[in-house]
């Protein structure tokens, strides 16, 4: 259970949560300052002109909060959201289907829209550039292009690997909005309001303890809170303190930096395996049996963040962080507490 418990991936119990913990409207949105700042800016200026805000690239590692965003900005500029993927539009007439359905000021979210096909990319082009649907008709000297137009809609595009989108797409987004971890005081705040919404009752310190345990991500933050809850339901009286949260955090196995046994899997095959690194990210994926993608979309922007590892252009190196938190030793890999014991010994 616990390899489950702190991914950032969408998990199909988190839909039901994060529906009704999820604000509406940018003024409940926590954290992520600069974005809100941004968005709330063009959103107002859009609205005076009357017209559809410009396309939105929300880009940065899962869970961070990019689909209740499209939702906010939806909601704000009063359309429909509809929401697709990259890999769900497998041809250039699925998006052009879609696009034939959305109203002015709709909003068209594309999650993972760095997995696109160039066949469909080429679709969004127009409707991004002019609202406008090129569409050929017949075959070799007799095909004819013809243009339709499209409603005054918003795309936005969220991926986790921005580096993976073409420069032709990237640069048709009027709005780039870099998506950060939360601070342990964000999430501590995402937590108060999410019990608040659940009807449950948390202590503050309690509320720290699980916000320093959720990987800078508020979904799972909303995940540990929901379980905790269950736990102080059944072997308490049903109020979230601080002893029973330290307490069902040890029971589902996750640590105070929010650690779960893949992270500590990887930190320990580049220290006990690779002498520290550098170790190129393919070989510990296949070293540890994990998906590349996962490693590099979930797990490391999380490590190194947090200062536990670095990347260099030679691989991933573990930091002295890291070797602390294991209490190994960078030269000889031996415990330091055991290796203390056999100075004072000598
Ligand atoms: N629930 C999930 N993410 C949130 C956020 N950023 N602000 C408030 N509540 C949230």
């Amino acid at each position: 259970m616990n390899e489950r418990f702190v991914t950032p991936l969408n998990l199909r119990e988190d839909n039901e949560i994060e529906f009704s913990l999820r604000p509406k409207r940018l003024k409940e949105y926590i954290g992520q300052r600069k974005v809100k700042e941004k968005l709330d800016i063009f959103i107002k200026a859009a609205q005076g002109r009357g017209e559809a805000l410009d396309h939105v690239l929300l880009y940065g590692p899962p869970g961070l909060g990019k689909t209740t965003l499209a939702n906010i900005i939806a909601e704000e500029m009063g359309g429909n959201l509809k929401i697709t993927s990259g890999p769900a539009i497998e041809r250039a007439g699925d998006l052009a289907a879609i696009l034939t359905t959305l109203n002015d000021f709709d909003v068209l979210f594309i999650d993972e829209i760095h997995r696109l096909n160039r066949a469909v990319e080429e679709i969004l082009y127009p409707a991004m550039e002019d609202y406008a649907l090129d569409i050929v008709i017949g075959k070799g000297a007799a095909a004819k292009s013809i243009r339709l137009d499209l409603p005054k809609f918003t795309l936005i595009g969220a991926t986790t690997r921005v580096g993976m989108l073409t420069a032709p797409l990237r640069d048709r987004f009027g709005v780039l909005c870099p998506m950060e971890f939360y601070e342990e005081e964000e999430l501590r705040e995402i937590i108060v309001r999410s019990s608040g919404i659940l009807n449950v009752e948390i202590e503050e310190k309690a509320a720290l303890e699980l916000a320093r345990s959720s990987r800078g991500t508020p979904r799972i933050a909303n995940r540990i809170l929901k379980r905790v809850r269950d736990y102080c339901q059944v072997k308490g009286d049903g109020i979230i303190d601080s002893k029973s949260s330290i307490e069902a955090l040890r029971l589902f196995e996750i640590d105070k930096e929010g650690f779960d046994s893949i992270d500590n899997k990887i930190l320990n095959a580049i220290i006990d395996n690779f002498n520290g690194g550098p170790v190129g990210v393919e070989t510990l994926a296949y070293f540890i049996g994990e998906e590349l993608d996962t490693i590099q979309d979930v797990y490391e922007p999380y490590l190194m963040q947090k200062g536990f590892i670095i990347r260099t252009p030679r691989g991933r190196v573990a930091t002295d962080k890291a070797y602390k938190h294991f209490k190994k030793n960078r030269n000889s890999n031996i415990e330091i507490e055991q290796c203390s014991i056999n100075i004072e010994e000598c």
